[in-house]
């Protein structure tokens, strides 16, 4: 059966929106069907296409991102996908004061376990350190397409 992933930051519009471009231009390649969609907790941006800045990081990498559209996360999506997969610690609090009761969808940080990157995903909105987050996004991705493969 086909998977879902949802990945989720704080704004929607810097990591995880890059999150899931690439994510999905990483399974295109590895010919895996896994359906994926980036969320906000935050509801500032709704709306709003990708920063600038981060347009800018994955256009140098050949990915796309400028059809994304933010959204903020609800809690249907825990009932629409598989995993979700939490930028930082406070993205990880406010999913899991969101899960519905009886929901287990399993809510993870990104970047556990993957090698050479910390828990965390830095805020580049303001730290404004696109292409670093790019390559932790980019080597947390792998990993999942590792871990998702049948
Ligand atoms: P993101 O970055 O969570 O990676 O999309 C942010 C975007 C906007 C804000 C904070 C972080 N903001 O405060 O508006």
């Amino acid at each position: 059966m086909a998977q879902s992933v949802l990945f989720v930051c704080l704004g929607n519009i810097c990591r995880s929106p890059t999150a899931e471009g690439v994510f999905r231009a990483q399974a295109k390649r590895a010919g895996v069907e896994i359906g994926c969609d980036s969320a906000g907790t935050g509801a500032w941006h709704v709306g709003n296409p990708p920063d600038r800045r981060a347009v800018a990081e994955a256009r140098r990498r050949g990915i796309d991102l400028t059809s994304l559209r933010a959204r903020q996360v609800t809690a249907a999506d825990f009932d629409r996908f598989d995993h979700i997969c939490a930028m930082d610690r406070s993205n990880h609090a406010a999913l899991e004061a969101l899960r519905p009761a009886g929901n287990s969808t399993p809510v993870t940080l990104f970047l556990q376990g993957v090698p050479g990157t910390p828990d965390e995903v830095p805020d580049p909105y303001y730290e404004n350190n696109f292409a670093e987050v790019f390559d932790m996004l980019e080597r947390a991705s792998a990993v999942l397409i590792e871990r998702l493969l049948p």
